[in-house]
């Protein structure tokens, strides 16, 4: 059986980025697979979090998934740090994975920036804790945007490191599962550089727990360039702002960026970006609305969440007894 494993933070508000490089995926792999999708508290806490912040977003990014259309019976909807073989595993990682390894993370070179001394050492080992995640319901595929592309090929590092350590077979090497259109969804007001909920500005990202007239004032002052749309996917290149918009619009409304320049080839950005208004709001706002109405439900979510736990526990309770095993802890 194909297992899937994917992960999000509780880090702020969930925006288009996650949205479409990873969530719509999710949802869409619900029906063929056994899937579990976490929020990882414990991975954003390798930055510092006021508690109570923390709490309320843990509990809002699980509204977000259950409003975006993933049903919590037929998956495992749970926070990590309710399963605690997440940071057992993660440690008998510690003891596998090289800092050569870590020292090519470039994410963590990023977030660390110049006050690299100043890090935490979670930050640094972060990408063991999402080898553990994976690793410990020896999940084959993980759905996620095109950012975290170097933390799955440590993943494979590291399930392949332990085999070969201990000589056994045991953990898969888990597959990314990216989805071309919408992998890399940039800032609406710098197509150079990624949607980020840390972005200072808030016109850089829509949240999905953004109005209809926050949206169409966010799409009106995105960036573009004074061109009018390409005909082709090719005349995109070097347009990094159209890019991006063309890229969004096809992923919203379910078509391809060759289709959405036939469409809108030769146009100018108004009139696009009427028509890319429409299809966000038509898209976003009722997972919005569902959102904050399910994040009012504070009870639900937590059984929610305490369901999903329970349920993780005993799939990844044997695969730790058996690393336990194998490492040789009694
Ligand atoms: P996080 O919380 O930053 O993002 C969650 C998911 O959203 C995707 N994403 C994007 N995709 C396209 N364009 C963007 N601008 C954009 N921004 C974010 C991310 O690629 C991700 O799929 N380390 C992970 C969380 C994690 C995890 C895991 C993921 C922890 N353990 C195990 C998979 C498996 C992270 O920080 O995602």
């Amino acid at each position: 059986m194909e297992r899937i494993f994917s992960g999000v933070q509780p880090t702020g508000n969930l925006h288009l980025g996650n949205y479409l490089g990873a969530i719509r995926n999710w949802v869409r792999l619900q029906s063929q697979f056994e899937c579990l999708y976490c929020v990882v508290d414990l991975h954003a806490i390798t930055v510092p979090q006021d508690p109570l912040e923390l709490r309320a977003n843990t509990r809002e990014v699980t509204a977000g998934l259950l409003a975006a259309g993933i049903d919590p019976t037929n998956n495992i909807i749970f926070n990590q740090s309710q399963v605690s073989g997440h940071s057992e595993l993660a440690w008998i990682f510690n003891c596998v994975a090289r800092l050569g390894w870590l020292n090519r993370m470039t994410q963590f070179k990023e977030k660390a920036g110049k006050r690299r001394d100043n890090a935490t050492v979670g930050l640094y080992a972060y990408p063991n804790l999402m080898a553990a995640d994976i690793l410990l319901y020896q999940a084959t595929h993980v759905p996620v945007g095109d950012d975290q592309k170097q933390h799955l090929e440590l993943t494979r590092d590291i399930a392949q490191a332990f085999n070969s350590m201990f000589g056994v077979d045991f953990f898969p090497e888990p597959e990314p599962v990216i989805m071309d259109d919408a992998a890399r969804v940039m800032s609406l007001r710098n197509g150079a550089s990624k949607m980020s909920k840390s972005d200072e500005s808030d016109y850089s990202r829509i949240n999905l727990t953004d109005d209809g007239d926050t949206i169409a004032l966010k799409i009106q002052k995105a960036r573009t360039d004074p061109d009018p749309l390409p005909y082709s996917a090719e005349g995109l290149e070097g347009r990094s702002e159209a890019e991006n918009l063309i890229g969004i619009y096809a992923a919203l409304s379910d078509t391809s960026i060759a289709e959405t320049c036939d469409e809108f080839g030769g146009e100018n950005f108004s009139k696009f970006k009427s028509r890319l208004t429409e299809v966000a709001i038509a898209r976003l706002v009722p997972i919005g609305e569902e959102m904050r109405r399910l994040a009012g439900d504070v009870s639900y979510i937590d059984s929610v969440l305490s369901e999903g736990a329970e349920r993780a526990r005993h799939l990844a309770n044997p695969v730790l007894n058996e690393v336990k095993r194998i490492v040789g802890l009694l």
